[in-house]
């Protein structure tokens, strides 16, 4: 994929989304929207699982734990990625992989290339970092660069379960934009979010109904 594309069509995704305005982000409804989700033969999917928080016992953690538990009983297979607690350095924009190929890091990203190349859905469970998603969850994102000829317009399904302290919806809205647009561009389908607000201390979010939401959207694929 030529890079001038790539801007083109993220910027092209990002004013649609910003004119588009909350029906864009429709999705920050508190409630897991939910589409159809078995993979195109109608099997049992690969599931990647993406966790972004430094915190082992966090919220965001339990929201993947919760949605994994579901998505299992279903019979999906998941392989779970907890960023924070891997060796993956930042992309440094050498462009030696040319958006599809080898990179010059050779550190934990390997492990999980294949299994983003391979999946039939890709979850992010991270916490809200001054308004965006973390940069353990950031730093793998843009590692996607290696392997964006292989995973755009790949068709994958996709979920965002993201926690955060303040209770103001509005706060949510730059990093379901960020999801949102995101996905656009890679042409991935969304089946679904869980905005967790108002989880400050670690573990906090096991006293409200987000679990739940998380457990019934990995339940409901
Ligand atoms: C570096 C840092 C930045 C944060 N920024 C925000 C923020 O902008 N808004 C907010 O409501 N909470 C913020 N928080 C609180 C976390 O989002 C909240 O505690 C969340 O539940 C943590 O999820 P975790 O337990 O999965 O790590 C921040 C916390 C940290 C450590």
């Amino acid at each position: 994929m030529k890079r001038r594309e790539f801007l083109k069509k993220s910027m092209l995704a990002a004013v649609g989304t910003a004119l588009l305005g909350d029906r864009a982000i429709g999705r920050i409804a508190e409630e897991p929207v939910s589409a159809s989700a078995v993979n195109s033969n109608g099997k049992a999917m690969k599931i990647v699982v993406l966790t972004g928080s430094p915190r082992r016992n966090g919220n965001s953690a339990y929201l993947a734990e919760q949605f994994i538990k579901g998505a299992e009983e279903r019979g999906h297979e998941v392989f779970r990625f907890d960023c924070a607690f891997k060796k993956v350095a930042p992309c440094r924009a050498c462009n030696h992989c040319g958006m599809d190929g080898p990179c010059v890091f050779q550190d934990d990203f390997e492990e999980l290339r294949p299994r983003l190349v391979e999946a039939d859905m890709v979850v992010f469970a991270t916490p809200m970092y001054y308004f965006g998603i973390s940069a353990q969850m950031k730093s793998v994102i843009d590692r996607f660069y290696a392997i964006n000829g292989q995973i755009k317009d790949n068709p994958k399904k996709a979920a965002f379960l993201m926690t955060y302290a303040d209770t103001a919806k509005k706060e949510a809205e730059p990093m379901l934009l960020h999801y949102n647009t995101l996905l656009e561009y890679l042409g991935w389908e969304s089946v679904g979010t869980v905005v967790a607000s108002g989880v400050w201390t670690a573990g906090s979010v096991k006293n409200t109904s987000y679990g739940q939401q998380a457990y019934q959207l990995g339940k409901s694929l």
